[in-house]
């Protein structure tokens, strides 16, 4: 582009400006400095044009280039992260009180900032964390956790088989497993991680995702310890008033086994989109560990009790952002992910 008039200068300081705040490197800064400012530079190369014109462009143009020029050069020079010593940039003397190069910055994904702020809640309450591998056998994923081959309940499941004895992991209760089998009681113990169904991928489901698993294991835990912890839990992450509601389930590896809900913190219960007019949102799926599973891990069902729970993080995000649809979490596109 060639500058000939003052309007064509006002475009150049736009790009110079919008260059200027992309600076994020010494090669950056250097680079705008020889492109706008050296001696072939943009803004002295403005003068040549000076020449073609008549003399009372050459005076509103000129004056226009000169004031152009002197505003990309002193912002240039009072940069921060110019040096303020004077020092040239082949001084050996290096200042560390000044402010360093400004970095785009990224963000979390909503996906671990919710996750962080459950786990933050549990260990703030004395559990610890434990992972398991994504890559599973069949016998931590279904067989140890009471779900024998042919049990139904596998079948709703909708595994990724990667042969016989081999699956990706459906969920994270059998991290419980692989805990119980390697840390005597008392144990308290999330565990976060990623879980695999071979779904139809839709608004509501995607075919993979996040839960936590919780596990209390020690002498005397009783039914209403897992109470209290959930709705400590719920009045912490939702509201401080919440109630929760716990209804009768099914669930291979606890007995009684429970699904829990928490008020809409929405509408507080009154009823509204969210809630489709319940006024409640189901939130997770616990229970009282089965005898049959401390039976696999080595555990004495005579001595000890325990409780467990899972809960799905994209479903809380989905719940506590108002998304309505998961697949966006996995889509990475920067609109959505810098609202967050
Ligand atoms: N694993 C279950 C699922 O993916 C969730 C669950 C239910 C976990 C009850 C538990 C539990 O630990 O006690 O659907």
């Amino acid at each position: 582009m060639e500058y000939k008039t003052v309007e064509s200068l006002e475009i150049l300081r736009k790009e110079a400006t919008a260059e200027f705040e992309a600076i994020a490197s010494e090669q950056n800064a250097e680079n705008f400095r020889v492109k706008y400012l050296g001696k072939k530079g943009v803004l002295r190369d403005l003068m040549k044009s000076l020449g073609a014109m008549s003399p009372e462009d050459r005076k509103t143009f000129g004056a226009a280039a000169n004031e152009l020029r002197a505003d990309i050069e002193g912002r240039f020079n009072d940069a921060p992260w110019q040096n303020k010593t004077g020092a040239s940039s082949t001084d050996a003397g290096f200042d560390p009180t000044l402010p360093g190069y400004p970095f785009p910055s990224g963000s979390l994904h909503p996906l671990m900032k919710i996750r962080d702020e459950i786990r933050n809640i549990f260990v703030s309450m004395g559990f610890s964390i434990a992972y398991g591998p994504e890559v599973e056998s069949d016998y931590y994923n279904f067989q140890a956790l009471n779900m024998p081959p042919f049990h139904p309940a596998r079948d709703m499941q909708d595994t990724f088989y990667i042969d016989e004895k081999t699956v990706l992991r459906t969920h994270t209760s059998p991290v419980q497993i692989r805990v119980m089998e390697n840390v005597k009681p008392p144990i308290r113990a999330i565990m976060p991680g990623r879980v695999y169904r071979n779904e139809e991928i839709s608004a509501r489901s995607y075919c993979l995702f996040h839960q936590i698993e919780g596990l209390y294991v020690d002498e005397n835990v009783s039914f209403s310890d897992l109470k209290g912890t959930l709705l400590a839990f719920s009045r912490r992450f939702f509201d401080e008033k919440t109630h929760i509601k716990i209804r009768p389930s099914y669930f291979p590896f606890t007995e009684p086994s429970v699904e829990v809900d928490v008020e809409c913190f929405l509408c507080k219960g009154k009823g509204c989109s969210i809630c489709k007019q319940s006024g409640w949102l189901e939130i997770l799926g616990a229970g009282m560990v089965h005898p049959n599973v401390f039976k696999y891990c080595g555990i004495d069902p005579e001595k000890y009790t325990g409780f467990a729970f899972g809960m799905g993080i994209e479903r809380i995000a989905l719940l506590k952002y108002g998304i309505d649809d998961i697949r966006l979490f996995y889509e990475n596109d920067a609109r959505f992910l810098k609202q967050f």
